[in-house]
């Protein structure tokens, strides 16, 4: 492998470095290990938006080294999903990485050798909410992220709460498998529009974006009402069920923060969680209730 082991070949003309395939990452970090610098990812499959920098921004000062890895995942789409037409822009992604002040960007060209044959699942917190609808989604996300927190040797790894149930999913691969790495959650970033920042919003014309908006506007309603004292789960799903204009509703629930299971009534820290889709599209969002 080119450049394997060898600092001077992943550096590029500008200051980030650029590995292309796992043996460069690996090497790359331990090198950077063996001079005890630590290391931090930001996961991504590319077509960075402020979410992304802001889990950036979240782990720069936290530690030595920053890598943000961009791989579009082809084990997380399910058969009807959209891998083939998954947004990517790749020269954009890298100036922003750059001005962010990553130290690497890691764009594997094959991810997966020939000889890969692990599924990493997580049971139980994988079965609902977007698990039902996308029944191989979960395994394939914890199996690229088991490899990139091995492959990268990070000591830190950053997940937007936006994938409230990924994060949730990832915490418990992390803690059943003793993997030596701290995850932090990085709160959802909004458009000024109040939609949630998604690579996938770049499918929603103009109309459909405003349809989109009732997604946080029925989480909203949701929350304010239990700021007010209503507790009863039913009552606030008829809020959000009245706010919400979509053309399927892949789920509307409040569910316990750490296990995801479904509440009857908010009386310990809750989440209120929305699926839905506007055509093809598929738009997940949340926010913390009680
Ligand atoms: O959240 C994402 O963008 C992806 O699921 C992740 C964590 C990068 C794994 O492919």
């Amino acid at each position: 492998m080119s450049g394997e082991g060898d600092p001077a070949a992943w550096r590029s003309c500008t200051d980030m470095d650029t590995l292309k395939s796992c043996e460069e990452m690996s090497a790359w970090s331990s090198v950077h290990r063996a001079e005890g610098r630590t290391i931090g990812l930001v996961p991504t499959m590319g077509f960075l938006h402020a979410g992304h920098m802001s889990l950036m921004t979240l782990l720069r000062p936290r530690v030595d080294r920053l890598v943000v890895s961009i791989f579009v995942n082809p084990l997380q789409f399910g058969p009807e999903e959209d891998l083939e037409n998954y947004p990517r822009d790749l020269e954009r992604d890298a100036e922003l990485c750059r001005a962010a002040g990553v130290d690497a960007l890691f764009t594997p060209e094959m991810f997966y050798p020939d000889s890969f044959r692990t599924t990493v699942s997580v049971a139980g917190l994988t079965g609902r909410w977007c698990g039902a609808s996308r029944p191989t989604h979960f395994d394939g996300v914890t199996t690229v992220v088991a490899r990139l927190l091995a492959v990268t040797q990070c000591h830190q790894a950053s997940f937007g709460e936006k994938d409230y149930q990924q994060l949730a999913v990832i915490r418990q691969m992390v803690s059943d498998l003793g993997m030596p790495v701290e995850i932090l959650a990085g709160p959802l970033v909004r458009d000024e529009d109040g939609v949630a920042l998604s690579s996938r919003n770049a499918y929603l014309d103009a109309q459909t974006r405003v349809r989109a908006r009732t997604l946080h506007q029925a989480l909203y309603a949701m929350r304010d009402a239990v700021l007010g004292g209503e507790g009863e789960v039913e009552a606030l799903l008829a809020l959000g069920h009245q706010t919400l204009d979509c053309d399927q509703l892949d789920y509307l629930a409040v569910v316990d923060a750490m296990t995801l299971e479904p509440l009857q009534e908010v009386s310990r820290p809750a989440r209120a969680l929305v699926a839905a889709r506007y055509g093809a599209t598929r738009l997940i969002d949340n926010v913390a209730v009680g």
